[in-house]
């Protein structure tokens, strides 16, 4: 699937039930992904990443890798877009735009899928794109099934207390 013509319909299921709020814009969301990936800093992989989300109030924040001579101080691009909107103060988001420059599209690392669940909804688009325009998308619930999330911690806590 191309990005060209694909548009999403995006649903504030937070805020007022299952209401159609507006079209997602995913060439916004891969160029914004593009330019966050030409800032990588990739020199042990050669293999740049940039991501964008789209927060709950519109604003696009972006991130690159970000890698380290001790090769486990490495940060995805998911990741660093995510605490770049999260210092900005959105916590909630719609969507979240992977760029890589393979022709094989990237979905996010299993690390990263963990930290966009703990912010994202379960359908929520997650997609790829690369340098030749194309474009794939996954619901967050199809990368991460049965996801731990928060609710867990609190389900637990309750527990504690109730025994
Ligand atoms: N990388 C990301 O930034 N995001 C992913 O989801 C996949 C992996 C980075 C980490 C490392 O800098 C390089 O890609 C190769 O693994």
């Amino acid at each position: 699937m191309t990005g060209d013509g694909f548009a999403a319909t995006l649903y504030a299921h937070w805020l007022t039930g299952f209401q159609i709020v507006k079209q997602l814009d995913w060439a916004a969301l891969q160029q914004a992904a593009k330019d966050a990936a030409a800032q990588a800093y990739a020199p042990y992989s050669q293999f740049p990443v940039g991501v964008a989300v789209l927060a709950e109030n519109g604003q696009i924040f972006t991130g690159c890798n970000v890698e380290n001579a001790s090769y486990g101080g490495t940060v995805c691009a998911e990741r660093n877009a995510i605490a770049a909107a999260v210092v900005a103060g959105q916590r909630r988001f719609q969507a979240l735009m992977v760029y890589t420059p393979q022709t094989k599209l990237t979905p996010p690392c299993g690390i990263c899928r963990q930290v966009i669940a703990e912010f994202f909804l379960p359908d929520s688009p997650i997609a790829s794109c690369n340098h030749l325009g194309e474009q794939q998308s996954w619901s967050l619930q199809q990368l991460l099934p049965d996801a731990f999330t928060p609710t867990y911690l609190a389900a637990s806590t309750k527990i504690e207390k109730d025994v």
